[in-house]
């Protein structure tokens, strides 16, 4: 054939292309930053657009579904889509990623993301119960087992893990963290993000973290989800953001800009915290993503009149990725040939995404997370029950065992199962289950039955509804409870109750379960109370009147084979409250690390810090557990009575398990900076042990605390340690410690 003059002039071009092509997509360029490079220098504006636009499919598109949105193939092969979310399986992802690869002009591979919270079909404990265990080990590898069940799935992605702190209960999304401390936190931040990306990010079975919500979701006003938040740059840097800082550090590879503003400024459209914090001062070099139509909220915040301003705003504030807004696809071009966002802006968005993609290895081989034969081996495994077996096990906090009633003898009682909760299956998976399964799951009464046998007698009474009024069923419920010897009362909320749009105004126990609980308390039995919920409760009455209470919260897919281990004493409950536990709803917000004030409590002054109606305490404190040995702490040592800033200080305590079980016991250590430039809380937790005593056995546990453990951000927002004394607490929970003090010299 001829070749044409176009062609002869074309032709370096066509070959330099080639070249540039052949090298991007084969390992011999050196680094990703070469190979991101010289992606970016081919793409066009639309495909750059494009890689920065995120849709859902999966429920999006009907019950079910793991399709995409009619019309996404088309957009895929103009390269005018970048990611999907919601969407599943090793055959559905392939097929719309070989639209990608085998149709778009620059073949750059989709990523998937979804919620993969706590499990993909194998359902673990939701992470506010994980954190109850206060084991990072432990968590570290729930999240491992979640990303090799995910991924085998065609997910390369997880928005997880939310690492919101969050100090009122009245918050849905309490459930979904790890509670009110940012130590606390910020160790099951990094736990979960090397749980998912595991020590190879571009491992096939490992799978992108996402720290959300980026940031200070969970200081929402009243507790009611998406309201505004409004704290000092202080509390938000020395709390709500240290679990992120934690997450960053330990190597995440995207955030979620959060739905809420911080004082003024939303977090989808604010520079301070997308591009001053998170990058300039903590060096991020991964993506963020908005949360969903996160951005077309600039709308109704009142911070942009359109969806255009508000794209103009979120991509130079530094929210690289639009999850369903649709600001950036319908509206970047405009925005760039006005001049309201730079070619240099978007390049750099889409920069990021390119890296996350490389470092997945997706460019090398976009097809590593579909292959169907491994989907099949992974999913359900007898290994993965185990492993959500053993979290939930070490996630269980006992609150009370007067008397010992527990654990049970096995075969010497006749047991009631009784409450709304003691056979459901569906509400131990939790909200925000993803492909949670009911049918898969042990519920208490079944847990109880596989433990003791075809012989054992076990009744059941539901008694009343979780959020009903009815209270017909009482009658049957009580004499349920007289034929037997001890009744297992499961009570709480529903998985709907708490999650996402799911705040609550009151604390107390759903519909007329309390009422049912003083139905049979009035039997005399003895009862043991296993409460399932998602956010601290208000069961004050049950404290107040039954022998033993189990905090479980929602154990996953193994909850009731858990239960059912705690019960009869095969396990040994270690779980310590990740978060304080308040008497009554008008206490809220009530947090362990609090500030003095200058009127402190005092029971004998009128003229302090109190509710004149209510108790001034916890019910149950941050860090509190039982268990069923007994743990003796003495001797608590320091190796001075000041530290430098170059010479740590040591801390010693013996704890001794002066019971007759074996245990382990989650040790704490916390301070208190005395006096400093600016006021400073009661107590913050700067270390834990969780160790393990035979009866009879005693323990010397060790802390370091070095001037690094001190520093705050004083009076002039700097980030240091201030000379003084302070006070140092060992305990086994934030209320119940031996104490001591040193100095920090200058
Ligand atoms: C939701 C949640 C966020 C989630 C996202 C995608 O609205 O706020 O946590 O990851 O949308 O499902």
């Amino acid at each position: 054939m001829k070749a044409g003059k176009s062609t002869i002039i074309l032709f370096p071009f066509i070959i330099f292309f080639l070249i540039i092509q052949k090298n991007v997509f084969s390992q011999s360029v050196k680094t990703i930053e070469e190979r991101v490079d010289s992606v970016l220098s081919l793409m066009t504006q639309t495909e750059k657009i494009g890689q920065l636009v995120q849709f859902s499919g999966g429920w999006d598109t009907g019950a079910q579904s793991t399709k995409p949105k009619t019309g996404s193939e088309e957009l895929i092969a103009q390269g005018k889509i970048g990611s999907f979310l919601n969407i599943i399986g090793a055959e559905t992802t392939k097929e719309l990623q070989q639209i990608a690869i085998e149709k778009s002009r620059m073949k750059i591979p989709l990523i998937f993301g979804l919620d993969v919270i706590h499990g993909f079909r194998t359902t673990f404990p939701v992470p506010l119960a994980e954190a109850s265990s206060w084991d990072p080990a432990l968590v570290k590898k729930s999240a491992r087992m979640q990303a090799i069940e995910a991924s085998a799935s065609g997910i390369h992605w997880t928005f997880n893990p939310m690492v919101d702190i969050a100090r009122d209960p009245r918050w849905g999304r309490i459930v979904e963290g790890s509670g009110e401390d940012p130590f606390l936190g910020s160790a099951m931040a990094a736990a979960r993000v090397k749980g998912y990306q595991g020590s190879d990010l571009s491992a096939n079975n490992t799978i992108a973290a996402c720290l959300k919500h980026f940031a200070g979701y969970g200081g929402a006003e009243g507790g009611r989800d998406y309201n505004t938040v409004d704290f000092s740059e202080r509390t938000f840097r020395d709390v709500y953001l240290k679990p992120f800082k934690a997450g960053v550090d330990a190597g995440a590879a995207t955030l979620m800009a959060s739905f809420n503003e911080i004082g003024g400024v939303p977090s989808s459209s604010n520079q301070q915290l997308l591009t001053k914090i998170l990058r300039d001062e903590w060096k991020f070099d991964g993506f963020v993503v908005s949360d969903w139509n996160s951005i077309g909220e600039l709308i109704p915040h009142g911070v942009a009149k359109d969806l255009k301003q508000a794209g103009e705003l979120a991509l130079n504030a530094g929210l690289d990725m639009d999850m369903e807004a649709s600001a950036y696809t319908k509206h970047l071009s405009e925005l760039i040939a006005e001049g309201k966002v730079s070619m240099l802006t978007v390049d750099e968005s889409v920069r990021r995404i390119l890296r996350i993609k490389f470092r997945l290895g997706l460019f090398d081989d976009p097809y590593k997370y579909c292959d169907t034969d491994r989907e099949k081996k992974t999913i359900l495994t007898k290994e993965m029950r185990e492993a959500s077996l053993e979290t939930a096990q070490k996630s269980i906090v006992l609150l009370k065992n007067e008397n010992e009633l527990l654990p049970i003898a096995k075969g010497e009682k006749k047991i009631a199962v009784i409450g709304p909760l003691g056979n459901s299956t569906i509400d131990p998976l939790g909200p925000w289950n993803q492909q949670g399964d009911a049918k898969q799951v042990v519920s208490v009464l079944q847990g109880i039955k596989n433990k003791l046998g075809i012989n054992a007698e076990i009744l059941f009474e539901e008694g009343c509804s979780i959020k009903g009024n009815e209270k017909d069923r009482f009658a049957k419920a009580v004499e349920t409870a007289n034929q037997a010897d001890i009744v297992v009362l499961v009570l709480g909320e529903s998985l709907d109750m708490s999650g996402e749009a799911r705040s609550r105004a009151t604390l107390d126990l759903p519909g007329v379960q309390e009422e049912l609980a003083k139905e049979i308390h009035k039997t005399g039995k003895p009862i043991v109370a296993v409460i399932m919920n998602g956010r601290p409760l208000t069961i004050t009455w049950l404290d107040e009147h039954v022998s033993s209470i189990l905090e479980t919260w929602f154990l996953g897919i193994e909850a009731g084979s858990a239960i059912a281990d705690v019960l009869f004493g095969d396990v040994n409950p270690s779980g310590k409250l990740p978060v304080t536990f308040p008497r009554f709803v008008g206490q809220v917000p009530m947090y362990y690390n609090h500030k003095n004030s200058g009127r402190p409590y005092n029971p004998k002054d009128n003229y302090t810090s109190y509710y004149s109606d209510y108790s001034n305490s916890p019910l149950y404190p941050f860090g509190y557990g039982l268990s069923y040995a007994k743990f003796i702490y003495s001797n608590l040592k320091l190796s001075s009575k000041n530290i430098s800033k170059i010479e740590p200080l040591k801390i010693s305590v013996e704890v001794k398990n002066d019971g007759l079980y074996n245990g382990e016991e989650v040790v704490q250590l916390y301070i208190r900076d005395l006096v400093g430039s600016v006021t400073r809380p009661v107590k913050e937790l700067k270390g834990f042990h969780k160790i393990f005593l035979t009866k009879g056995e005693t323990k010397n546990v060790e802390f370091v605390l070095t001037e690094e453990d001190l520093k705050f951000y004083n009076l002039n927002m700097n980030f240091v340690s201030e000379p003084g004394m302070f006070k140092v607490f060992v305990g086994t929970n934030s209320a119940e410690c031996l104490e001591d003090e040193f100095e920090l010299m200058d």
